[in-house]
């Protein structure tokens, strides 16, 4: 892992748990445990969570709980690796006849563990829980998660939304959680985040002040395929019971005024030169970040060929 960081800070926004030693045995009876596919995200997460209490020291145990509360803003578990000969799905979804068992069983027990609740949203995904982060083909100079070839630069993950405690249905709010579990990342290429708390410490007052105020329109993001509703007019920034929270994505954002203008350019100034904390993913890590106290980005990069690009199973999670 490459981890750069600014300052103790940056470095303390991220807890990581490394696990010594993992027993491959506990994941074939596990595989037996719940026979062949169709299956359901609840059940393998209960095992999942099984398998885990039964692998990990009570430590690690608790510091999984009580991430969601705590002050650290993301968390990677690293040292249960797996590997699979399914190829990467060159057109973002797999094929109903292939799974990757075992990662799945990680990637909902670690859910499980944390208590979030994963959730689908209609309107991108074709409805599916998991989005399979990967290379496709007809998604080259987008922005999105199936692309590559162009930078996807700092942004919260559908911020065209209420916050999960405005909104009366989770899948038309902004998720808590990003969850990824990571397939295969040949290519070396890096997650970043970065902190807000560190972005707007950076930003003069007026500029939090007017990012503060319901004077920018949101559109949908280019995942949002299913998504044709209007623009959507609210604050970038608001303040939340454990400090502020942030909606953004430059490409659908929109000042409505001169002076939400004027603030929106000094925050992509300070988004234009921070530096964030570059993790390079490797099979079987599990990493989750809180979608609304960090941006997160992802350069553009160049993927393998034939089923081997780049890649990485993220849900969302409230
Ligand atoms: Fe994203």
């Amino acid at each position: 892992m490459s981890l750069m960081a600014l300052d103790v800070h940056q470095a303390s926004v991220v807890q990581m748990l490394k696990v010594a030693g993992f027993d491959r045995q506990a994941l074939t009876h596990c595989r037996q445990q719940l026979g062949t596919p169709a299956h359901r995200a609840e059940h393998v997460g209960r095992v999942g969570a099984q398998l885990l209490r039964s692998t990990l020291n009570n430590e690690v145990l608790q510091a999984i709980a009580a991430f969601p509360g705590s002050g650290y803003k993301a968390l990677l578990l690293r040292g249960i690796e797996l590997s699979t000969e399914v190829r990467s799905p060159c057109d973002g979804f797999l094929p109903e006849a292939e799974c990757v068992l075992d990662f799945d069983l990680l990637h909902f027990g670690m859910l499980d563990l944390l208590g979030v609740r994963c959730h689908a949203v209609e309107y991108e995904n074709l409805g599916k829980l998991v989005r399979n982060v990967v290379p496709v083909a007809h998604a080259v100079g987008t922005t999105s998660s199936w692309g590559a070839d162009v930078d996807f630069s700092w942004h919260t993950d559908n911020p065209n939304w209420p916050f999960g405690d405005q909104a009366q249905d989770v899948a038309r709010s902004v998720p808590n959680y990003l969850a990824f579990i990571a397939v295969r990342n040949q290519e070396q290429a890096s997650t970043d985040i970065v902190c807000i708390d560190h972005v707007l410490a950076q930003l003069p007052s007026w500029a939090i002040e007017h990012l503060s105020e319901p004077s920018y329109a949101f559109g949908a993001p280019a995942s949002n395929e299913g998504f044709d509703g209007p623009h959507r007019v609210m604050p970038i920034l608001e303040r939340g019971a454990d400090g502020y929270r942030l909606r953004f994505d430059d490409g659908i954002v929109t000042a409505l005024n001169p002076r939400a203008e004027a603030a929106l350019s000094q925050l992509r100034a300070v988004l234009g030169q921070v530096r964030g904390i570059e993790l390079v993913l490797q099979p079987g890590d599990f990493f989750i970040f809180k979608n609304t106290r960090v941006l997160h980005r992802r350069r553009a990069f160049k993927p393998l060929p034939e089923g081997q690009a780049r890649w990485l199973r993220r849900v969302y999670g409230n």
